[in-house]
């Protein structure tokens, strides 16, 4: 049969001509058809099977539901017939209550989404959304970085500077532990990762030429050092003129049992202290804020600190 006897046939049956009708603006599924036309269900997939086949509707599949609209790619012919289609619906008894559900089913649709946004703003950020994690914005993040050169002291095996190396020109990771040294830098080569060198040393004296880094980057290393004044000293010494240091640590608590599970020197700071020797250190533009709490006790909070050379 042409593909013109096989339009006619689609068209001369008034339940296509509503189908189409419907599908002229919106992109529709089986059950929704059913509920607008308040019929069932395999006599709508009859006439979709019978329209698609005359290469007037199209569809597309999404998990375990079917959508069906106009064909985008309708020659001239097929687009003409699909307008006296249009036409001829429209002049249908049908076609006003057809329209009216339509809308409904739409913003039924508007609404689904809108209800849940609407139930979970104001805790959106604690509640689980697919795909949506702290190490994907981290990595969305990144991307705003320009090409630096990075220290990250006390890196362990380098969960953050694997990230940062990612896009830095070139990332330093030491740390005083040989294990974590030892297993980063073998992570470092199976992941390709060849601006990253891992070097052993101690914070308060990194392996790192003065003046020759942007960043300098202490995460939850800086309350491991002795004397963490001598450190943030020796940040700003490697950092090169105009460098930023940042710095996420615990603010003071009281928790003691942090010593024995964590290894702890240091109850995290005060921003009094860190403020202080951030200026004695020779850092300007200093920032300082609680940038996180934890839901569980001892219930820590993260302070992020920061100053340029
Ligand atoms: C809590 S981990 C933080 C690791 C990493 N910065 C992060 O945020 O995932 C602290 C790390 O600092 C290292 N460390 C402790 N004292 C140090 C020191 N004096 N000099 C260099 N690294 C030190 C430890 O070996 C450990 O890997």
């Amino acid at each position: 049969m042409t593909s013109t006897l096989k339009s006619l046939r689609a068209l001369s049956d008034p339940t296509r001509l509503r189908i189409i009708s419907l599908l002229q603006d919106e992109e529709l599924s089986v059950n929704e058809l059913q509920e607008i036309m308040r019929m069932g269900q395999s006599r709508i997939s009859t006439h979709l099977g019978l329209l698609q086949d005359s290469g007037l509707v199209q569809s597309r599949r999404e998990g375990k539901r079917t959508f069906y609209k106009l064909a985008t790619k309708a020659d001239t012919e097929a687009a003409e017939f699909l307008q006296l289609a249009i036409r001829g619906a429209g002049e249908m008894p049908e076609n006003k209550s057809d329209l009216t559900n339509l809308r409904r089913i739409i913003a039924r649709r508007e609404d689904q989404a809108g209800v849940y946004f609407n139930q979970v703003a104001g805790r959106f950020d604690r509640s689980y959304g697919p795909g949506r994690s702290w190490q994907a914005f981290g990595h969305l993040l990144l991307r705003l970085l320009p090409p630096l050169v990075v220290a990250d002291l006390g890196s362990g095996e380098g969960l953050l500077s694997e990230l940062l190396a990612r896009r830095a020109k070139k990332v330093i990771a030491v740390d005083n532990s040989e294990s974590m040294v030892s297993f980063g830098a073998k992570k470092a080569k199976k992941n390709g990762l060849t601006n990253l060198e891992f070097r052993l040393g101690d914070l308060e004296n990194p392996p790192i030429e003065p003046n020759s880094v942007d960043l300098v980057i202490l995460s939850q290393a800086l309350h491991h050092a002795e004397n963490p004044e001598v450190a943030l000293q020796s940040a700003f010494k490697i950092l090169k003129p105009g460098g930023h240091l940042w710095l996420l640590d615990l603010l003071k608590h009281n928790f003691e049992n942090a010593r024995e599970l964590y290894g702890d020197r240091w109850l995290g700071f005060t921003e009094s202290d860190l403020h202080n020797w951030l200026e004695k250190a020779g850092f300007k533009k200093i920032e300082l804020s609680v940038v996180a709490r934890e839901e569980q006790p001892p219930h820590f909070e993260t302070l992020l600190a920061g100053g340029i050379k």
